[in-house]
């Protein structure tokens, strides 16, 4: 990592001058402060990647680009070929050899919410919340295979510490807060249209989060890895706060990701048609990454095979599965590329009482994907595991996600061998991580029927079925759940 003073070299290099200048008036003691955000990041290369995107990037070719080899995991998850994937999977598990890091930068703001996204009520009948979803899956991971699973969680400066005191007020939602860690992402310069970086009204440099992709640097920065080492960790499972169908710690793609030796391995499902927001992992002249949907040109997102199927349509979920070994490579080798994109800046920004239009540069996970040597691609079925909430209404929003986690549901009660009576499976349905995150619990339940006409929800209290749960987090109670009848 450069020094101070290299810094402050490259910078008066570099056309920022005035950031030298702004520094050398602080006292030398107030100095490291001052710049620590331009200190510890790559400043040349967002230095670059700055002045490439005022030249305008070029897009990838269709010519350049090929489909990746995935393990077709979309039909069947259940499927006998990957039984062995899942006993690896859960033998790592069983070790304890697996911790999770969740990504919930950012507010609920597309949502109307005005919260961290993860408190957003998402529970077709209780209104848990994404974090409780998300906790009470651990939770249950946890008793099934006995070992402790670390969970650490990236927050930003914005929802830090309202997230801080959800899970407090919470009580962590059951789990032990010594498994719970949360830590902050970093923060990059923001830069105006001539390209210069952005002082406010005091002299400070503006920064604005570094991306998803600072979760690397923020990890090492907070002692993440040496806790996972501590633990006995060796895999990350990797995912994004907004989807709430994710299978967390899901054995087979654990399992896919140890047997194939991958540093890291991706989740992807079908994109669901050409102009959908989502990200698309491809071969680009011979390397595997993830073409983020700004980048891709629409000639390649429109082709499509004789079949009418898309031929780019390995949607990037944002779930990963990393060896911790890779992760910590990534962090030191400070090779991630900044996306730099004009913007306006949020409201925070404003330089006398006006918003400004300028460059942001964010870091994206994915782009440690060309870095791994043995990289894995899964794809998984759409409808069992992604529905994601982005926005209030219509497409990705939190009605849309409640149906799928409805119908995932039905469907694992139905997998599990339970016969729904009609009247029941028109109702709103939920399933509590805690007394099954799949159809292996909910065989062990031997239930038989459901014959319900309200809203069914299958909960604990003090580990007992109950038709009424404590919502430490809704603030609508729900109407008449109804009785769960077991004919057992
Ligand atoms: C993202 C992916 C896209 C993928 C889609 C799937 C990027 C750039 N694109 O799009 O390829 O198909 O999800 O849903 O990520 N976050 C932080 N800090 C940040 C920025 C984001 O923690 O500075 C977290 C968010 O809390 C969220 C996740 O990263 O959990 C994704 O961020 P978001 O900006 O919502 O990504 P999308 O544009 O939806």
């Amino acid at each position: 990592m450069l020094t101070m003073n290299e810094v402050m070299e490259l910078l008066a290099n570099r056309g920022q001058g005035h950031v030298v200048d702004a520094a050398m008036r602080r006292p030398p003691s107030d100095r490291l402060r001052y710049c620590d955000t331009v200190l510890g990041i790559d400043l040349e290369g967002l230095l670059d990647s700055l002045d490439a995107a005022i030249l305008a990037q070029p897009k990838p070719s269709p010519r350049s680009m090929a489909t990746p080899d995935c393990v077709d995991l979309e039909n069947d998850h259940l499927d006998p070929s990957f039984v062995e994937a899942r006993e690896v999977g859960e033998a790592m598990l069983a070790r304890g050899e697996v911790a999770c890091i969740l990504v919930a930068g950012g507010q609920g703001t597309r949502l109307g919410w005005s919260g961290p996204k993860g408190t957003f009520p998402i529970g077709p009948v209780s209104d848990r919340s994404l974090f409780q979803l998300f906790a009470e899956s651990i939770l249950a991971l946890q008793r099934r295979f006995g070992q402790s699973i670390p969970w650490g969680i990236m927050t930003g400066g914005q929802n830090h510490v309202a997230t801080a005191q959800f899970f407090t007020t919470n009580d962590y939602f059951g789990l032990s807060p010594n498994t719970v860690r949360l830590f902050q992402q970093g923060a990059v310069p923001t830069f105006d249209s001539g390209g210069k970086i952005i002082l406010d009204h005091a002299g400070e440099i503006m920064g604005a989060p570094d991306g998803h992709g600072g979760v690397f640097r923020a990890m090492e920065k907070a002692d993440i890895f040496a806790w996972f080492g501590e633990s006995g960790a060796k895999h990350v499972f990797y995912f994004q706060v907004d989807n709430p169908l994710c299978v967390v710690a899901d054995p087979v793609f654990l399992g896919i990701h140890a047997e194939r030796r991958a540093e890291m391995s991706t989740k992807v499902v079908s994109k669901r048609s050409a102009t959908e927001r989502v990200g698309v992992v491809a071969v680009v002249d011979g390397t595997l990454r993830v073409i983020e949907y700004l980048e891709i040109p629409s000639s390649v997102s429109q082709l499509r095979e004789s079949d009418g199927k898309l031929t780019f349509r390995a949607a990037n979920t944002g779930i990963h599965a990393f060896s911790i070994e890779f992760m910590e490579y990534v962090a030191r080798s400070h090779r991630l590329p900044y996306h730099v994109t004009k913007k306006q800046l949020p409201g925070s920004m404003e330089i006398n009482g006006a918003t400004v239009d300028g460059w942001k540069a964010e870091q994206f996970v994915f782009d440690a994907l060309p870095m791994a040597r043995h990289p894995s691609v899964v794809h998984v079925s759409r409808k069992r595991e992604f529905s994601p909430v982005k926005s209030s209404n219509g497409q990705d929003s939190p009605e849309e996600a409640r149906e799928a986690l409805c119908e995932h549901y039905r469907s694992m009660l139905r997998s599990s061998g339970v016969r729904l009576s009609e009247k029941a499976r028109e109702q709103p349905i939920e399933i509590s991580p805690v007394v099954a995150v799949d159809e292996i619990d909910l065989r062990r339940l031997n239930l038989q029927t459901l014959d319900i006409d309200g809203p069914i929800i299958l909960t604990h209290d003090s580990f007992k079925f109950s038709t009424s749960e404590k919502h430490p987090t809704t603030s609508a109670p729900f109407s008449n759940p109804a009785r769960l009848t077991s004919e057992s």
